[in-house]
């Protein structure tokens, strides 16, 4: 056993509210518990009617319970297992100490807890049936250990984002679409400490004081957070979920997001090393897609990354991973994206690869890109192909250098080759829209050359969207490039070009 204050008394202050305990633990006819989802169990949400009403109709999903399904619960069973649930883990809280069981690996917290709960609910002389038991030891395991309510859909790899609007809202993103599911915290108090516990594993914090902060899980999913009194109606937690198995471009072209030809294509631009920026708008797949051609890269190559939440899941077995830093409390100690990309020039590069370009380390990167650091990426969010070049000079441009405009757009027409546009699509899907190369300048225009457009056709009877990747049939600039690394054959045969 470890660090107990006290054991837990059934009179004690840790049961308060618990009076009637002995009925009040009586079962009722037991809820599904592995499929329940975790309800507020504060008095103030006791009194209100359980479902809220969607603002969309929620769509039933595994491991988070949608609201309409509530009344197959019995209501009464429900609440009594949910105050339980409280009265135990307020026990088991005064009887431990939480500082002592952070040095037990997660097994051991688990057992510990199983030990003592069970020890708890006799001394409480509390009746359960073993389902509702195993119940109420997960929940307690998993506010303990891990994200509390939402530990369910964390382990689920079908949701690509997880959305808290406060404690009393929670949506997820499956399958390109939202809904909105039961999940509840207890209170904000409750969320904020998840958020807290999650933000503080990166060495950052989030409170009042300091009321944003970005962050990121274990598992590379990325975290954002931002409490009140910024966000008005709780605590706002946003985690895009990063996928257990990193997606290929193989993944990719079975979902349809590309054709085997473009595939070749995208393989052999990053074979052969052009500088490539991925543009599209938020949650369109950038990160995954650079991801997905960071695959291609040669394993001898040194790739360094910069991103300001580590996302990215390179493969390869020399990489140097770098980022950013947030200013501290005092306003100091911030590591900028700009010197991160300076201080890689240092660090003898083969690639540099930015997660998410958006301010003047731009133009570090083109300086980086334009100076043999051939095959650099990066992603930045715009809509199109020529918006993200405009996106690049006014990011120039805001970082105060004194470029003259066309002495700007030589350094982005000399040292960008390819910028693929990644799109998510009103039905959800997501595609690779374009494929185009930056040919060079025409007066003080860049000239941009499309290689490969997605073109939308209609809608099929289940409302997806029907298109098709379509080939311009141009030859691209780098075909002498490709030939030089022997892949003229490989980019002949996806364009049907002859060699
Ligand atoms: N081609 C695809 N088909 C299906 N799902 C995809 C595809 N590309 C990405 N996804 C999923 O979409 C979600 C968002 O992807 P990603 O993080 O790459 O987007 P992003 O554009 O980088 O977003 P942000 O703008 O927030 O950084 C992820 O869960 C990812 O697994
Ligand atoms: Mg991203």
């Amino acid at each position: 056993m470890f660090g107990k204050r006290g054991t837990p008394q059934s009179g004690g202050a840790a049961s308060k509210g618990f009076g009637a305990g002995g009925s009040g633990a009586t079962p009722k006819p037991a809820p599904a518990p592995k499929e329940e989802p975790r309800q507020s169990t504060s008095a103030k949400d006791k009194k209100e009617p359980a479902a809220k009403p969607a603002s969309k109709p929620a769509a039933p999903t595994p491991g988070a319970e949608p609201q309409s399904s509530k009344k197959d619960i019995s209501a009464e069973g429900k609440e009594k297992l949910d105050t339980i649930k409280v009265n135990v883990f307020n026990d088991l809280m005064e009887a431990v100490d939480l500082s002592e069981l952070s040095a037990l690996t997660p097994e051991q917290v688990r057992e510990e807890i199983n030990d003592m709960v069970s020890e708890i609910i006799s001394m409480r002389g509390l009746v359960l049936s073993m389902p509702e038991q195993q119940l109420v030891i997960d929940d307690i395991c998993n506010d303990v250990l891990g994200l509390g309510p939402i530990e369910p859909l964390l382990a689920r790899d079908d949701i690509a984002d997880l959305m808290v609007n406060g404690p009393d809202v929670v949506y997820i993103e499956v399958d390109g679409k939202m809904e909105q599911t039961s999940i509840k915290f207890r209170d904000q108090a409750q969320l904020m400490n998840i958020c807290q516990r999650i933000v503080s594993a990166v060495g950052r914090r989030v409170d009042e004081a300091s009321p944003i902060c970005d962050a990121r899980l274990a598992d590379g999913s990325r975290v954002n957070v931002i409490a009140p009194p910024l966000a008005i109606d709780g605590t706002a937690l946003t985690i895009r979920k990063f996928k257990k198995d990193k997606l290929t471009l193989e993944n990719l072209q079975q979902f349809g997001s590309i054709t085997p030809e473009l595939k070749t294509v995208m393989e052999v631009v990053s074979e052969i090393r052009l500088n490539t920026l991925i543009s599209g708008g938020t949650g369109s797949g950038k990160t995954t897609l650079l991801n997905c051609m960071t695959g291609h890269i040669d394993p001898s190559e040194r790739i360094i990354t910069c991103e300001d939440s580590a996302e990215l899941q390179l493969q390869q077995p020399h990489v140097v991973r770098l980022e950013t830093r947030p200013p501290n409390l005092e306003g100091k100690g911030e590591v900028s994206m700009r010197e991160l990309v300076k201080n890689c020039l240092r660090m003898r590069p083969e690639r540099i690869i930015v997660g998410e370009v958006r301010g003047p380390e731009a133009f570090d990167l083109l300086q980086a890109m334009n100076t043999g650091h051939d095959g650099s990426m990066g992603t930045i969010h715009a809509n199109n192909p020529r918006e993200a070049i405009s996106r690049v000079e006014n990011m120039i441009m805001m970082g105060g250098y004194n470029l003259p405009s066309r002495a700007m757009r030589e350094q982005i027409s000399g040292a960008v080759n390819i910028i693929i546009q990644a799109s998510r699509l009103r039905d959800g899907s997501r595609k690779i829209t374009h494929l185009t190369e930056v040919v060079g300048m025409e007066g003080d225009i860049i000239t941009l050359q499309d290689l490969c457009v997605y073109e939308i056709e209609g809608e099929d009877s289940n409302g997806k969207i029907t298109g098709r990747h379509k080939f311009s049939g141009l030859r691209p600039t780098f075909w002498e490039k490709a030939k030089y690394y022997g892949l003229e054959r490989k980019l002949a045969e996806a364009l049907q070009q002859n060699v």
